[in-house]
């Protein structure tokens, strides 16, 4: 090799060496991952709202982000799909780069990943049925897929199946504006999984149920993702929702990541410590 070769091989050496060494912490477990977040920053007029921020969520895991209000929990889940785009940085989600999609090639990637908000977005007037057969909408349009009565008998039998999924294969006829506030995250959860999702996003899925309604929403949530395999990133701002339920814990504090850790190591006093002013 000759000496400018040579110096630019050590170069090129050590570029990698600094990569690897800024990746270290979020590369340390081995696995497939389905996020790979990379310096992703986010500024809202002139204040920064997320500040480089880089994670991985591996494939199975369940993950909780946490933060205070307005810590841009929301801004860097709605990020990771491109709902709102971000300034800087990358993201890699189902093995695609976000950043680098076109509009038909991002709704494909959309349509893999089912979204529960923290009000659940149903249409009040329409059956729990309709709406979760409402779900095959991200896989496929047309008017058949606008109410059950004339949803392909395939696709209706498989948003009961969703339906009984969450416990309400009793409830399929009624109208959602008739159910309690528990009852309707719930199939809201099962419209998620009419999508054949390969991944869930939730921004506080429970945060406008009452505590008991919030935990049972969340294990059965939790404990339906699991037994499907499926990748798991939802945020919340309550401790024990995150570290009971998760597998991690991201915290996010003045638009930096400040604590990823596995769940059961994740240190209270400094979980505590991302509320304070
Ligand atoms: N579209 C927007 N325009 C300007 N500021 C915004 C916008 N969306 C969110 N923000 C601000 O960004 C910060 C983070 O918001 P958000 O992501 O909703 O926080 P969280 O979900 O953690 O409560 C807040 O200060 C909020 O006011
Ligand atoms: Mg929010």
């Amino acid at each position: 090799m000759t000496s400018l070769a040579l110096r630019e091989h050590e170069a090129a050496a050590t570029a990698v060496a600094a990569v690897a060494v800024e990746s270290a912490a979020v590369a340390a477990e081995p696995g497939p991952r389905d996020i790979s977040v990379r310096r992703l920053a986010k500024n809202f007029g002139e204040r920064r709202i997320l500040d480089r921020i880089g994670f991985d969520v591996l494939r199975g895991q369940a993950v909780a982000l946490i933060g205070a209000n307005g810590a841009g929990k929301s801004t860097l889940l709605r990020c990771c799909l491109r709902l709102i785009e971000p300034d800087e940085g990358s993201i890699t989600l189902l093995g695609e780069k976000a950043e680098t999609l076109n509009r038909r090639a991002l709704r494909r990637l959309r349509a893999r990943v089912g979204f529960v908000f923290q009000r659940h977005n149903l249409v009040p007037r329409l059956s729990a049925l309709t709406n979760v057969v409402h779900g095959a909408q991200a896989r496929a349009s047309g008017p058949a897929y606008w109410f059950h009565s004339v949803a392909p008998r395939r696709v209706r039998e498989e948003a009961l199946h969703c339906l009984a999924q969450v416990g309400l294969a009793d409830f399929a006829a009624q109208r959602v504006d008739t159910l309690s506030g528990g009852q309707s995250q719930r199939v809201a959860i099962a419209r998620a999984l009419m999508q054949r999702p390969a991944l869930v996003l939730a921004d506080e899925p429970v945060a406008s149920l009452d505590p008991s309604a919030g935990e049972e929403v969340m294990q059965l949530f939790v404990d339906l993702l699991k037994r499907e395999k499926l990748t798991f990133l939802y945020t919340s701002h309550n401790l024990r929702h995150a570290t009971h339920y998760a597998d991690r814990v991201l915290g996010l504090r003045e638009g930096r990541l400040v604590i990823d850790a596995p769940a059961a190591q994740a240190d209270s006093v400094a979980l505590r410590a991302i509320y304070d002013r």
